[in-house]
């Protein structure tokens, strides 16, 4: 199973632009006196220069001087000691002349860097100094896949929905706070809405994500900005999700005042408890049953039958055909499907994968105006059709222009 992640995240990298760092997170399991060198890959465009390379520990150690350059293979690996004397997460950040990257080194000692070890730690010190908890989880995406922790594609989402429970219980006088930042449905529309009947909140007013965070440190309830640029401000206020996609709960221990006075970060891991009922909640392209049958697109052409036409004369409206029966995976299908009800998805990028609000819109006879068009690269992605172009592509699906005809 490890092995097979792995092989996922080699496929998944493997593209020509990319920066990053692998693994994403590395785990290291070292009693407090032990010492270890690892080693974790940059990859990069061939002639990228390492500027600096820093951690926010002193028990992990960057071997690797810099500056440093990417050789034509576009890999470079690079050394780290660490040791187990203060288990938990610990950044790595690596700047270079092409950008910023980010892993995490998890060091888990005996009882303790494990998620459910800093969950009860925080709760606890919240509760002796008097503090509330705000924990949050940025850009869930519904994509909970690459923790080797979890042991199916959704057991990080139905470990997420545990956590106000468990607190609940550990602290049961605890003030606590748990909310979804940036994008919490991703391909598994729904999920941050089923996420917020155990607890989690969909975006708050204390937790604000912002290109340029500077104007909302001063702001009155501000207490959390997540920054979406490489913003190089530094301020107690700032919050650097580094693993996002669930990996990782940012717990905040907040005072009266509203000042963040201690901050851990938790690992989404199998310390804590899973919900298996959570995946019936929402519609999952992911575990979904193809429905060979089921034709979203019908409802929309007994009203725009041109558009219809069009778009049937397309490789959308066929796109399951493509995948062989052994690749109607979880990594394959997201793309090739839609969603139709809960764990059913239609087999084809139907009206319903593009136009966002068609169901009100369609129920109301056209009253209510669709809410807009999802972007064409969050399929057609560097990945899987680097060569897109979507002014060379519309072209080709073009069906605009003629509405409820
Ligand atoms: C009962 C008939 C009817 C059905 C069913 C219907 N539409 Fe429409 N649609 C209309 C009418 C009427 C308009 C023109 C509205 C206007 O111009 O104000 C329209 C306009 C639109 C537009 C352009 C205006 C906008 O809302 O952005 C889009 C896009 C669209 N429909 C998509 C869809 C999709 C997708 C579906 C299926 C989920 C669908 N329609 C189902 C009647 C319908
Ligand atoms: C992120 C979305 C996405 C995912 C995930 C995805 N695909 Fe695709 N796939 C596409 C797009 C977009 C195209 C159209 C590309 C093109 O026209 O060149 C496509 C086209 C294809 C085609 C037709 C290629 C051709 O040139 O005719 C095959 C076969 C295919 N995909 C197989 C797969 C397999 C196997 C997987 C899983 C390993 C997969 N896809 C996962 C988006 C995706
Ligand atoms: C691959 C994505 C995609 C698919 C699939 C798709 N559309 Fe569209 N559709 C678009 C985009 C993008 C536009 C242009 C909207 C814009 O930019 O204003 C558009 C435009 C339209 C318009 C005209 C809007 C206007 O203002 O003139 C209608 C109506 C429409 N689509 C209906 C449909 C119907 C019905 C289907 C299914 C049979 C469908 N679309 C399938 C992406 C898609
Ligand atoms: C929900 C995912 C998804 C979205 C969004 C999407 N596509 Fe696609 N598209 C696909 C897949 C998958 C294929 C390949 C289908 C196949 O052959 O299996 C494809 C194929 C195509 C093709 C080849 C079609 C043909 O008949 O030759 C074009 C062109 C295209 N897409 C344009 C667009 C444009 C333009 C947009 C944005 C307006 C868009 N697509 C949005 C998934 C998507």
């Amino acid at each position: 199973m490890r092995w097979l992640t792995l092989l996922f995240l080699v496929a998944v990298v493997h593209g020509a632009d990319v920066l990053r760092l692998d693994p994403l997170v590395l785990r290291l399991d070292l009693a407090p006196t032990e010492a270890v060198e690892t080693t974790l890959t940059l990859r990069a465009p061939a002639g990228t220069t390492i500027t600096a390379i820093s951690t926010d520990c002193a028990c992990v150690r960057s071997l690797t001087t810099t500056p440093a350059t990417v050789p034509a293979v576009g890999t470079l690996d690079l050394r780290f000691r660490a040791t187990g004397m203060r288990p938990g997460m610990e950044d790595v950040v690596v700047s270079t002349t092409t950008g910023t990257v980010r892993a995490q080194l998890q060091l888990v000692g005996p009882g303790a860097g494990r998620g459910l070890d800093q969950l009860r730690a925080a709760a606890q010190q919240a509760t002796t100094s008097g503090w509330r908890l705000l924990g949050i989880v940025h850009a869930l995406r519904g994509t909970i896949r690459h923790c080797t922790c979890s042991s199916g594609s959704l057991a990080g989402a139905g470990r997420i929905a545990r956590i106000p429970g468990l607190v609940r219980d550990i602290a049961p006088g605890l003030d606590a706070t748990w909310v979804l930042s940036g994008d919490a449905d991703g391909k598994r529309t729904g999920l941050g809405t089923a996420l917020t009947k155990t607890g989690w909140r969909l975006g708050d007013m204390s937790v604000r994500v912002a290109d340029d965070p500077v104007p909302l440190l001063a702001t009155p309830g501000v207490v959390a900005v997540i920054p979406t640029g490489d913003a190089s401000v530094q301020h107690r206020r700032i919050v650097r999700p580094v693993l996002t996609d669930g990996m990782a709960v940012e717990l905040l221990l907040v005072d009266a005042a509203g000042a963040i006075q201690a901050r851990r970060t938790m690992p989404v891991d199998d310390s804590l408890p899973d919900d298996p009922t959570l995946a019936a909640q929402f519609r999952d392209v992911l575990t979904g049953t193809i429905d060979l049958a089921a034709n979203p697109s019908q409802s929309c052409i007994t009203c725009h039958a041109t558009a219809g036409a069009v778009w049937a004369q397309t490789r959308h409206a066929r796109a399951l055909d493509s995948l062989k029966p052994e690749d109607r995976t979880d990594t394959c299908i997201t793309c090739h499907v839609t969603p139709v009800a809960v764990s059913v998805v239609a087999p084809a990028v139907s009206c319903q994968s593009c136009h966002q609000g068609g169901e009100p819109h369609a129920a109301s006879q056209g009253t209510l105006r669709t809410t807009g068009t999802v972007d064409c690269r969050s399929c057609h992605d560097a990945k899987h059709h680097p060569a897109f172009r979507r002014e060379l592509a519309w072209p080709k699906i073009q069906h605009g222009g003629e509405a409820a005809r």
